[in-house]
């Protein structure tokens, strides 16, 4: 084992929020059948807990005990079960399918030697069926409980009733911190163990913010503008009539932009430039404006700004015309790298890259 990798690994996992809480989430565990722990994205729920319970057992059996573990880990999505179970190996520095493995319909990496397995709710269900009391199963981690479905509700009634018939069974539920409440509820009570804070602090900006920052335009014969009227002056009519007095009242929040006139859009974003109404009143709603991307992902790397400029850019698109529940990770982190490394003449050579090809071309069905 590379001992400088893994004391980075360590470094890594001591960093985050959940660390403190790893003998309060063992005591509790060893003291409660059912335990609930709470915490904010990215505080280490997933990828740590599990591994908490694993390490603590690894220190025991080499201290001579001869008690066996077998954690199971549900996800509600089999990506997730996947990309955890290889995080979870990976600051291990093992492979996935030794200590640590997943198991997803059609799919597993498994071995004799799994200790830790990820798996989605629908498989453990069905192990269920065929072991109704999970014989040999030591603790199940129930992730993103929160994340209701019939599924994971139906699994939460089955491991309820059986916990009297297995006593030594635990069951960790993990959930974002709303909701925490009603599960303890539906368990009697079961202490809840809460995760403050989060790693990485997030800051959100609308359409509007990056409108008003990047100081984009959206021409008003633009392929991204919608297409509001079928008379050609109405837009003329419309945007003039910004020039005009604000109305009395802000429109009613139920009603959507798209809907709203030019002069009402100015009156909701009242605190915002003319140039940014006009582009919120112009856009297409239903329209990806890669256009937009560009021009955003420009100001990011090439202005001069107060956010940060080091790092990776994750764009996150729908893929290919209809099937757009499906997503795109488009990462940039050479280019961020480069910015820092040159100065901002070298803008121009960037410039030729033409972002919006790309952008097209993962689009693409
Ligand atoms: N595949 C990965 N590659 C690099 N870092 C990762 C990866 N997965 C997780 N991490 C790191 O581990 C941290 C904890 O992730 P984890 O998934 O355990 O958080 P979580 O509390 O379960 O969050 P969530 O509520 O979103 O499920 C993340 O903040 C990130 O720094
Ligand atoms: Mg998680």
């Amino acid at each position: 084992m590379d001992k400088e990798q893994f004391k980075n690994m360590l470094s890594c996992r001591r960093n985050l929020p959940v660390w403190q809480y790893m003998k309060d989430i063992l005591n509790t565990v060893g003291s409660s059948q059912v335990t609930i722990i709470s915490g904010e994205t990215g505080c280490g729920k997933s990828t740590q807990v599990p591994q908490y319970l694993l390490d603590d057992w690894i220190i025991k059996y080499e201290a001579g005990s001869k008690h066996h573990i077998n954690i199971i880990c549900t996800q509600p999505r089999r990506i997730s079960a996947i990309s955890v179970a290889e995080r979870v190996a990976q600051e291990r520095l093992e492979k996935v399918g030794n200590t640590v493995g997943y198991q997803i319909r059609l799919e597993s990496k498994m071995s004799e030697s799994t200790r830790l397995s990820f798996c989605t709710t629908g498989i453990l269900l069905r192990r269920l069926e065929s072991d109704p009391t999970m014989n040999g199963v030591t603790h199940i981690v129930v992730d993103e409980v929160h994340e209701r479905s019939e599924e994971s509700d139906f699994l939460l009634m089955i491991l309820r009733n059986i916990l009297p018939l297995r006593p030594d069974l635990k069951v960790i539920l993990m959930s974002a911190t709303l909701k925490a409440e009603l599960f303890s509820t539906y368990f009697n009570d079961i202490p809840i163990i809460e995760v403050p804070g989060r790693t990485f602090p997030v800051q959100q900006y609308f359409l509007e913010d990056i409108f008003e920052n990047c100081e984009y335009v959206l021409e008003e014969g633009s392929e991204y503008t919608r297409r509001i009227s079928k008379d050609p002056d109405y837009l003329e009519s419309q945007l003039e009539c910004g020039e005009v007095i604000l109305m009395s009242e802000k429109p009613r929040t139920a009603l959507k932009d798209e809907s709203l006139n030019f002069r009402q859009i100015c009156t909701r974003y009242e605190e915002y430039s003319r140039r940014t109404c006009k582009n919120l009143f112009l856009m297409d709603p239903d329209k990806i404006n890669n256009e937009l991307i560009e021009h955003l992902l420009d100001f990011i790397l090439w202005e001069e700004h107060d956010h940060p400029n080091t790092g990776t850019i994750l764009v996150f698109l729908p893929v290919g015309g209809r099937r757009r529940y499906c997503c795109y990770l488009f990462i940039l982190p050479y280019l961020v790298k480069i910015r820092q490394q040159f100065s901002k003449n070298i803008k121009q050579v960037f410039e030729k890259l033409y972002f919006q090809q790309i952008l097209q071309r993962l689009q693409s069905p």
